[in-house]
């Protein structure tokens, strides 16, 4: 069994805060913070150009990549770290058109999160090959997979309510009719058990900065299946996706397997940050996680739809239909959760009316959850939210 007291003091987390929003940013966990230091002083200071070689820094892509790959049920081999989400979405996507040549339809669902839309948009746009974006309802996908679909695109659990698709079935329905799949698992790594090879994903990408604390603006994640991973095309072909980059060929040829979805220089130190914020996984359970993660949002929903009637359940009641996230529609959201961020309770806001709150057992308690309802309770009660400051909208909501 997990124990989620310990994993919660790997965590700094404010005096007075209780944070419900690591679905959007991690908090810090205290060995980065250290890591980070080790890497700036004893690293790049004292080995300067030598760390490249001395540190592992080359390398440091593909072993944080098998790091994160084991927490979505990857291969070994299959993830490489680098660049951010949205740079990986359109890697991932150009890969799976070139695998389907013959097809012009790119199917997505209105769930989806917008930028990886725009780059769908932008990179069918650029291709100038007669390709159409098909974006449907979540619940229209499987409907909607057939054999004019060369790409099924979809983010496993949607950002705003945190419905979640059934990625084994979708795959697999896509499969049978010749469809190449893209998941993003934004808001799955780290959130919930992933199994992409039990799947059989083709392929997939995801962001550390949410579950997995890599901090802000960690880099992104892509894995390719190992059936695919020596066909692929890297449409953003850079060096360090070279099959040998300091060669200094003219001309490139891709690199072996996965490090071929390499573009440039990688981010060491974001690199170490996060590194050190996956240690807070070993001894961690998924099916643990899963099963604490759920037995927080029930109680938080629970207690929430009793406490605050005005508050509208946006989120799927079903847990098994939820990633690890819970979201309330009220038409004055956003000045709710400037009044519960005031007041020490973190989560966020989305157009036009939800409020966010996400559920992570490595450092959130059932305590947390209480109290936080409490606080909750009291804002919509005595209507605390009805003051103009909480209305005024900051450039992150
Ligand atoms: C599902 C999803 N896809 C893509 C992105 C874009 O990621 P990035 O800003 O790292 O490129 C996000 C950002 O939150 C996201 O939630």
């Amino acid at each position: 069994m997990t124990d989620f007291t310990t994993t919660r003091k790997l965590f700094h987390l404010p005096d007075g805060v209780i944070y419900l929003d690591g679905n959007s940013l991690g908090p810090l966990p205290v060995a980065a913070a250290k890591r980070v230091s080790q890497t700036l002083e004893a690293e790049w200071g004292e080995m300067l150009i030598r760390g490249w070689n001395a540190a592992g820094w080359m390398e440091q892509p593909a072993r944080v990549g098998d790091r994160v790959g084991r927490l979505v049920g990857a291969e070994p081999g299959t993830v490489v770290m680098g660049d951010t989400l949205s740079i990986k979405v359109y890697q991932a996507l150009a890969a799976a058109l070139d695998l389907n040549p013959g097809r012009k339809v790119v199917l997505s669902d209105n769930g989806n999160f917008p930028s990886d839309l725009y780059i769908a948009q932008g990179l069918l746009r650029s291709r100038g090959a007669g390709h159409e974006l098909k974006v449907v309802d979540p619940e229209a996908v499987e409907a909607a997979i057939d054999d004019t679909v060369a790409v099924l695109m979809l983010t496993e659990v949607d950002y705003r309510t945190g419905r979640l698709h059934d990625m084994k079935a979708l795959t697999a329905k896509a499969h049978a009719a010749g469809v190449i799949t893209v998941w993003d698992l934004a808001h799955s790594a780290g959130a919930l058990p992933v199994e992409l090879a039990a799947a059989q994903a083709d392929f997939a990408v995801g962001c550390t900065y949410k579950y997995l604390n890599g901090g802000p603006g960690a880099p992104a994640f892509i894995y390719v299946a190992p059936r695919h991973a020596h066909t692929a095309r890297p449409s953003l072909s850079g060096w360090m996706g070279h099959e040998a980059p300091f060669a200094f060929d003219l001309d490139y040829r891709a690199g072996t397997g996965i490090e071929r979805m390499r573009v440039g220089t990688p981010p060491v130190i974001a690199l170490a940050s996060l590194e050190a914020a996956l240690d807070a996984w070993n001894g961690v359970d998924m099916g643990d996680l899963r099963a604490a993660s759920i037995a927080l949002s029930e109680s938080f929903i629970k207690q929430v739809e009793a406490r605050c009637p005005d508050l509208t359940l946006a989120s799927p009641r079903d847990p098994s239909r939820r990633g690890s996230q819970v979201s309330f529609r009220h038409p004055e959201g956003y000045a709710i959760m400037q009044a519960l961020i005031v007041r020490g309770v973190i989560g966020d806001f989305r157009a036009p009316d939800i409020l966010r709150f996400g559920f992570t057992p490595l450092y959130v308690s059932q305590e947390d959850v209480l109290r936080a309802v409490e606080i909750l309770a009291e804002i919509m009660a005595d209507r605390l939210w009805d003051k103009e400051e909480y209305r005024k909208k900051a450039r992150v909501t």
